[in-house]
C-alpha cells in the first residue's frame, strides 16, 4: 500500500489526513496516511487531541465528526512528530503555515522555507510532494524547487515531482462538505506531477477529470489563492466605507444592500460587519506584494488590497467608536457578556478574532467581561473558558459576534435596561423586532439605523 504523509495538521491538514486516510476503492482502503506535526507546544496540543482517541471538535460539523470517529474507531487516524515519517513517503501534502510578518510587513519565508527542508532532506526517489500551503505567487518556482533539487543533489536523487494545489476549505457546518466537493486547481511545470496529482485526488476526492484545472506552473495556482481571498477581503472593506457613510447619515445600510441583491449580478454583496477575522483574509491581499518585492523582484503594487486590509483591520476599532459615541456612559463599568468568539461560525478558531478588539474595547471601558462560546470552550486571548448555559442572565450588556448553529435555540431572558448589541446579523428579525419594540431595552443592530 502507498504511503501519504500529510505535514501540519491544522484546519486544512487535519481534514487533508482524515480525507486521505477514509480513501477507498472496492471497499479496501487505498493509502497508508500519517499526519506530521511539528515539535512545538501547538503542534503537541494537536497530537494529544488526536491520540487521545477522541474527536478534536475543531468544527461543529456532523459530516465530518461521523467520517472522522468511523475512521478513529477503524485505527486509520495516525499522527507523530517523527520527521523520518517522510522518509518512505509516496506522496506528501504539505499543510503547514506561510505566515506574514505584519510588524516587518513582509512573508515569513525563512520559516517556511524550514518546512520543505525537512521534507526535502529525507524524501525518498520518485516521491511526490504536493504544496496546499497558501504562498505568495512565484514560491513553489523561485524557491522551493531550487531548494528541494538542492537537498536530493546532496544524496544524489534526481527525481521527484512537485505541484501546488491550494486549499479552499471552510472551517464550520460545511467543513466536510467545502473540502469533499470541490473543484481543485493544480499548477506544475511537471506534466508527470500533474497527472499523479490528479490520480490521487481521484482516489480520495472521487473527483472527476472536468472538476480538476491544471496549470502548467505553479504559481498560477498560487495566483488563483491569493485573488480568490484579495477580492473577498476588498468586497468587504467597500462595504464598510459605506457602513460609516450610512451610520454618519442614518441610514439603513442593510435594507439598501437587500435591494441591490435583488439584481442578479449583484447578489452576493457583503453585508456590514465587525471586523475581519481568522488566518487567511486578514494576510492573503498582502502576499500579492510580498511576492512583487521579496520573490519576483518586481515594482509592482497592489494599492487596493493593501488598502482593503488596513480598512478590515480599523474596522473593529471604528465600529466600538460609534458604539461608544452612542452609548458613552452608559457602558462604564458593566457586566458584559460576548456571544460567540471565534472568527466565523461554527469553527473554534480564533485566530485574529474580531472579538478580540471588541474584549479590549469593554475592558478600556471598565467593563467586567465574560463570553458564551460552547465550541470554542477555552479562549486563550483571556485565558478563561465560556459561561455555561444556565448562567446566561443578569447581564447588562449582550454583544452577538458569532451565529454558531447552537445559538439559533437561544432564548436568553435579558434584565430591564439591558443593552443588546448585535455585531454580525446574528439575531433573527422576529427576535430583533422583539427587542427593538421593548422600551426597557437599548440596542444597537450593525448596518441597520
Ligand atoms: N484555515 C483555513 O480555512 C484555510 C483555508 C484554505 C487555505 N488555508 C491555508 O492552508 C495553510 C494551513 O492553514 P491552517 O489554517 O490549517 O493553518 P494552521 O496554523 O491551523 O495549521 C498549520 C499547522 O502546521 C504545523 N506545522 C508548521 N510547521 C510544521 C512542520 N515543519 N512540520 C509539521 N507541522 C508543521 C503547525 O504546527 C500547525 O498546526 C495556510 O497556508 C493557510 O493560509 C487555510
Amino acid at each position: 500500500m502507498k504511503k501519504i504523509v500529510v505535514q501540519g495538521l491544522g484546519y486544512v491538514g487535519l481534514a487533508m489526513m482524515t480525507f486521505c486516510a477514509g480513501a477507498k476503492k472496492n471497499n479496501k482502503y487505498l493509502y497508508n496516511v500519517v499526519g506530521v506535526e511539528k515539535n512545538s507546544k501547538k503542534g503537541l496540543e494537536i497530537l494529544n487531541k488526536i491520540n487521545s482517541k477522541q474527536n478534536p471538535k475543531i468544527v461543529d460539523d456532523k459530516h465530518f465528526s461521523k467520517f472522522y470517529s468511523k475512521l478513529l474507531k477503524e485505527k486509520r487516524i495516525k499522527a507523530s512528530t517523527d520527521k523520518r515519517e517522510y522518509s518512505d513517503a509516496d506522496v506528501i501534502f504539505v499543510c503547514s503555515n506561510c505566515d506574514y510578518n505584519f510588524s516587518k510587513n513582509k512573508v515569513d519565508l525563512e520559516n517556511y522555507v524550514k518546512n520543505i527542508d525537512q521534507i526535502s532532506n529525507r524524501i525518498k526517489s520518485g516521491c511526490l510532494i504536493i504544496i496546499q500551503s497558501t504562498l505568495p505567487p512565484g514560491t513553489t518556482d523561485k524557491i522551493l524547487e531550487p531548494l528541494i533539487k538542492k537537498n536530493l543533489n546532496k544524496r544524489r536523487i534526481k527525481k521527484f515531482l512537485l505541484c501546488h494545489s491550494f486549499e479552499r476549505i471552510t472551517p464550520g457546518k460545511d467543513y466536510y462538505v467545502s473540502m469533499n466537493n470541490i473543484e481543485r486547481i493544480i499548477g506544475s511545470k511537471d506534466k508527470a506531477a500533474l497527472r499523479y496529482t490528479k490520480k490521487i485526488f481521484n482516489d480520495v476526492f472521487k473527483l472527476p477529470s472536468s472538476k480538476i484545472v491544471e496549470f502548467n506552473s505553479p504559481s498560477e495556482s498560487e495566483t488563483c489563492k491569493i485573488i480568490e481571498n484579495s477580492y473577498r477581503a476588498t468586497n468587504i472593506a467597500f462595504i464598510e466605507e459605506w457602513r460609516k457613510f450610512c451610520s454618519i447619515n442614518n441610514l439603513d445600510l442593510e435594507k439598501i444592500l437587500n435591494c441591490i441583491r435583488q439584481r442578479h449580478t449583484h447578489s452576493n454583496i457583503m453585508r456590514s460587519g465587525v471586523g475581519v477575522g481568522g488566518y487567511c483574509l486578514t494576510k492573503d491581499p498582502l502576499f500579492a506584494g510580498a511576492s512583487s518585492r521579496q520573490i519576483l523582484k518586481k515594482n509592482f503594487n497592489f494599492p487596493l488590497s493593501s488598502k482593503a486590509v488596513e480598512i478590515n483591520q480599523k474596522m473593529t476599532f471604528d465600529v466600538m467608536s460609534e458604539i461608544k459615541a452612542k452609548f458613552g456612559k452608559k457602558i462604564l463599568s458593566k457586566k458584559v457578556l460576548l456571544i460567540g468568539v471565534s472568527y466565523r461560525e461554527d469553527t473554534n478558531d480564533t485566530r485574529m478574532s474580531p472579538a478580540e478588539g471588541v474584549f479590549n474595547f469593554f475592558k478600556n471601558m471598565q467593563c467586567k467581561i465574560n463570553f458564551y462560546d460552547p465550541i470554542v470552550n477555552y479562549w486563550k486571548y483571556l485565558n478563561s473558558f465560556s459561561i455555561k448555559k444556565e448562567d446566561l442572565r443578569n447581564f447588562d450588556i449582550y454583544v452577538y459576534l458569532i451565529k454558531h448553529q447552537s445559538f439559533k435555540n437561544l432564548n436568553i431572558k435579558y434584565k430591564n435596561k439591558s443593552l443588546i448589541i448585535d455585531l454580525n446579523h446574528v439575531l433573527e428579525t422576529k427576535k430583533r423586532i422583539k427587542i427593538l419594540k421593548n422600551k426597557n431595552y437599548q440596542s444597537y443592530f450593525i448596518g441597520s439605523k
